[in-house]
């Protein structure tokens, strides 16, 4: 099948490439040059393990195409996937700017049947809004060419993303025309041949789907969170009782990590979007506000701790991180508690010395050459001189470390664990002083 894909983010790119792997022609276009000019010569501008392979393979194969020519793009394909970015407005709302740009200019240059597919996390009620755009261009153009819209949102993670498109729990599409089911079916088959994951269903409750569930797991989130820091206020170990309740089947072992507060792109910007939505439409979300404001909270969680640990005076530190992208095997540093943790530090008079392996680029980008930050090229490097050490972020090869090397580095024996990676013993019978997530002194 010949398949477009506006937008060349996470999820744009992650489509594009998965779909032109099974053997389909795809055009991703974006408006941003330099990124299509870099794309064409195997630059891929986002760090995510195996889209680069997928990627340049495809491309050499000449099934994945990029360009900047939106009516090449959209001539291009009968399938028309939306994938771009719908950032939070003021009050928290996805702007829909984009995906509403995209909706005009392929009503302005489509000449044939068209199935319009919104891939981006879009409000319930966005694709009749596409529909409305799609057919006022066309009315302006004089003619009544015909085009359906649905809804098939994303579920992957950054970091597992290609994983989690190929071996999808289930592919959710939100339409009611009978032309537009077969048109996916043809198009996710290679996806879904074991069992069917295909799910039909109304457009509106396919839109809410993307939303409920990245609710439900941040609410699990906060959740957990919330009992953590009971937990330590009790004199309970929060990793015992996180193994104590996953253990049954109704609760599950996933999503139920306390740590320094979830991060990313989509958690704290979906929770916003759909209580936003709920005030809208006349509901007070008071779950969802909550699981918000416990995030907001928990971020401050390893600032207070360090804080604790040098009796509320951390002028003229330097503090150790490890790990500053939301989560590991990412570079993506949206809305990470490093950053509320550095931001905090620098208030209080602290120098942060910060070890990433990927995302070190990225808070160049963000933050500058700026006084209070060092970035090292390896954790060791950190550590030396450094007052104590946070981590941050749960990267594989900090999951090891030899706490009495540590002890002999670190000026004060401070180690805070937002991930609680360690074994409270070890590092205490180095001789460390360890303040983790909701365990217990
Ligand atoms: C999330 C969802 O997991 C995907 O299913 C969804 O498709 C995606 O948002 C999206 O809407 O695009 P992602 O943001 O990439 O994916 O990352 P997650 O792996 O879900 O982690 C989100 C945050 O939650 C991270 O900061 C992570 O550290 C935190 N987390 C996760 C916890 O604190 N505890 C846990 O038990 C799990």
């Amino acid at each position: 099948m010949n398949v477009t894909v506006f937008g060349t983010g996470y999820v744009g790119l992650v489509t594009g490439a998965c779909l032109a792997d099974v053997g389909h022609n795809v055009m991703c276009i974006d408006i941003d040059e330099a990124k299509i000019e870099g794309l064409k010569q195997g630059r891929i501008p986002i760090y995510e393990p195996g889209l680069e392979p997928m990627v340049l393979r495809n491309h050499e194969e000449g099934r994945l195409h990029f360009t900047t020519d939106a009516a090449e793009g959209v001539k291009f394909g009968a399938l028309q996937f939306i994938a771009v970015g719908t950032p939070p407005d003021e009050d928290g709302s996805a702007d829909l700017q984009y995906v509403l740009a995209v909706a005009r200019t392929i009503g302005e240059h489509m000449d044939d049947y068209k199935v319009i597919i919104d891939k981006s996390t879009v409000p319930v009620g966005t694709a009749d809004k596409v529909r409305t755009v799609v057919a006022g261009v066309l009315a302006e153009r004089g003619t009544d060419l015909p085009f359906d819209v649905c809804s098939n949102p994303e579920f992957l993670k950054e970091g597992a993303a290609i994983e989690d498109f190929t071996k999808s729990a289930r592919i959710v599409v939100g339409t009611d025309s009978e032309r537009v089911r077969e048109l996916m079916r043809e198009c996710y088959a290679p996806y879904s041949r074991n069992h069917d994951k295909l799910m039909f269903m109304d457009v509106r409750a396919a839109e809410l789907t993307k939303y409920a569930a990245n609710a439900m797991l941040a609410t699990k989130i906060s959740f957990m969170n919330e009992i953590a820091n009971l937990a330590e206020r009790l004199g309970a170990d929060v990793e015992q009782v996180r193994l104590g309740i996953g253990s049954d089947p109704r609760i599950g072992y996933h999503f139920i990590y306390p740590g320094c507060g979830y991060g990313g792109s989509c958690f704290p910007k979906d929770v916003q979007a759909l209580a936003r939505t709920a005030v809208q439409v006349g509901y007070e979300p008071e779950l969802l506000n909550a699981v918000e404001a416990v995030n907001n909270r928990q971020k401050q969680v390893l600032f207070d701790k360090l804080s604790q640990a040098f009796d509320g005076d951390l002028t003229g530190r330097t503090i150790a991180v490890w790990g500053l992208s939301f989560k590991p095997n990412t570079d993506d540093m949206r809305a990470a508690p490093s950053r509320v943790l550095m931001e905090s530090l620098w208030d209080a008079g602290a120098r942060v010395r910060a070890f990433d392996p990927e995302a070190m680029h990225e808070t160049i980008r963000i933050y500058g050459e700026r006084d209070g930050l060092t970035l090292v090229e390896h954790p060791n490097e950190a550590v030396e001189g450094a007052d104590a050490l946070v981590v941050c972020t749960e990267w594989k090869q900090f999951r090891t470390v030899d706490f009495t090397w540590l002890k002999s580095k670190l000026k004060h024996p401070v180690l805070v664990d937002g991930r609680n990676m360690y074994d409270p013993r070890q590092v205490k019978a180095a001789g460390l002083m360890y303040y983790a997530i909701g365990r217990a002194d």
